[in-house]
């Protein structure tokens, strides 16, 4: 776990910066232009739903991942599932039973503060669940295509049942003439997500739950016509941020990519095992100990010559992609080359400032810069063509990297960071990680989760207090709710 750690938060350490140096360069000033209502003014209904309790709990509606909460205020007095919401271990801790209840798993920490906690277990104690409603829950709604700007007739849905992460149960069904579809007769013990099938691409909902006192989700889903022309796709920005770590040089790439025209676009080029390659992604070589931090699926990776392709196909819009990897560092002169891959407006380059000399070939600058109390050299370049060639050549060796000074970017990045640190050691190595867990004990994943929950409720409070932007806000709880759900997968 230690050694693990160093790298993957040296790369962390990149990673991060590469989310925060776009509004940093571009908008010093940016601030949460929407904050969501806060925790307090919310009603005990809205905090249950909030908290994530509805992912494992109905209310007379039957046993879930957890037990039903109807009738709870028979088993315990109020105070008592005020102490089950805000933190299960202490049930565990003065019973010495864990799980409590017979037959589920334990509960994991919700972290839920004090406050909030008496408000929904106030919400439970005085809930009046709706009287037999087994099986009657739907969902429904309309597939438009949004190229051709109408209804999708006769196009396949499934739906899938899950109970917490297992698969359960398929149903496939087809759309009317109109786009519109319905399934009926769901439970509400169980998560759903409807996936679309169009013309060789998939469409995927999240997983849903049912609230407690909701009967039908509408949902409007949308597709597209699928294209293999790839003159759509282009890199608004790309950044490239280079650290030496451990002996090699840590590299951080940032691409916000934009599909411009109102296709999906599924690959033209069909790869080795017969997936299509839909997005290119050329690293320089000896690239190593790749980390797919955000936006791209280690699953949909296909390795290749030039570095990967994605095969996951790309919807309209825009779409971030984080991933960070090791080249080797040489005693004496290190040189490396990037490609463009597509038409890429600008282009940032940003070397770690630690005694070397750099060259860059390819953009413009190589003036000193200060982020956050750190000195970079930093490299632009505007309108760059596909095929377009950046090599850079370090001339002393980078001295090491200080992780420690790193730190100094303050307890807002730490959280940042820490969301990260999870995906990336999980997605590395998830056996030897395993193993170091056993060996060690730190890496539990049940003290992982909590830690995870933990930084997730900071992150909200953050973005409450406008010290986070929306988007970055959005993406990094978008992660830390995927690390959540990997680290649920190895608790099972
Ligand atoms: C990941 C699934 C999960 C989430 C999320 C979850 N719980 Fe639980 N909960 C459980 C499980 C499993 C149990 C049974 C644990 C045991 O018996 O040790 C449980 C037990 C309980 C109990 C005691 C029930 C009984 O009959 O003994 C209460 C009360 C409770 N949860 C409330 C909540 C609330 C409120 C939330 C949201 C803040 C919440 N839970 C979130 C899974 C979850």
């Amino acid at each position: 776990m230690k050694a693990i750690n160093k790298i993957v938060c040296n790369l962390l350490f990149l990673v991060l910066l590469a989310f925060l140096i776009g509004p940093i360069l571009k908008a010093p000033e940016t601030k949460a232009q929407e904050h969501p209502p806060t925790a307090l003014t919310l009603s005990g209904e809205e905090l249950f739903i909030q908290n994530r309790c509805v992912r494992c709990h109905t209310i007379g509606r039957g046993r879930f991942v957890g037990p039903d909460l109807a009738g709870v205020e028979g088993k315990y007095p109020k105070e008592q599932i005020a102490k089950w919401i805000e933190n299960p271990q202490k049930i565990y801790q003065a019973s010495g039973k864990m799980p409590f209840n017979e037959g589920y798993p334990p509960m994991p920490p919700m972290n839920v503060p004090p406050a909030q906690a008496k408000a929904i277990a106030e919400y439970l104690v005085s809930y009046n669940p709706p009287k037999g409603g087994a099986a009657s829950g739907g969902i429904s709604g309309q597939v438009l295509n949004k190229t051709t700007g109408g209804p999708a007739a006769e196009v396949d849905l499934t739906l899938t049942s899950y109970l917490g992460d297992k698969p359960t149960d398929e149903k496939t069904i087809k759309s009317d003439e109109q786009g519109n579809f319905s399934f009926k007769a769901l439970n509400w013990d169980r998560s759903y997500a409807v996936t679309v099938d169009f013309k060789g691409a998939q469409y995927s909902t999240d997983k849903m739950v049912f609230y407690p006192n909701e009967d039908i989700k509408i949902l409007d889903l949308p597709i597209y016509e699928p294209t293999v022309d790839e003159d759509n796709i282009k890199i608004i920005e790309g950044q490239m941020i280079v650290q030496s770590a451990e002996g090699a040089l840590s590299v951080a790439d940032l691409a916000l990519y934009s599909n411009t025209g109102d296709k999906i676009y599924v690959g033209g080029k069909e790869l080795e095992d017969g997936r299509k390659e839909s997005l290119r992604v050329s690293m320089p070589k000896g690239a190593q100990n790749v980390n797919f931090i955000h936006g791209i699926t280690p699953e949909d990776v296909v390795n290749t010559e030039y570095g990967f392709a994605d095969t996951a196909s790309i919807l309209p819009g825009q779409k971030r992609v984080v991933y960070a990897y090791n080249l080797p560092l040489n005693s004496g002169t290190t040189t490396f080359e990037k490609t463009i891959d597509y038409p890429t407006e600008s282009f940032l380059l940003l070397i770690a400032q630690t005694g070397s000399s750099a060259e860059v070939k390819g953009l413009s600058g190589g003036e000193s810069v200060q982020i956050r109390q750190e000195s970079f050299l930093k490299w632009e370049g505007k309108d760059l063509k596909p095929g377009h060639q950046i090599k850079v050549v370090l001339k002393n060796p980078l001295a090491q990297g200080d992780y420690l000074k790193w730190g100094a970017l303050g307890f807002l990045l730490l959280i940042i960071i820490a969301g990260v640190i999870y995906s990336t050691v999980l997605k590395k190595s998830p056996e030897q990680d395993n193993s170091t867990d056993q060996d060690e004990g730190v890496g539990d994943p049940e003290v992982q989760r909590l830690a995870l929950i933990k930084e997730i409720a900071q992150l909200d409070d953050d973005f409450e207090a406008g010290n986070i932007v929306e988007q970055k806000y959005k993406d990094i709880r978008g992660n830390k709710i995927e690390e959540l759900k990997m680290i649920k997968r190895r608790l099972r």
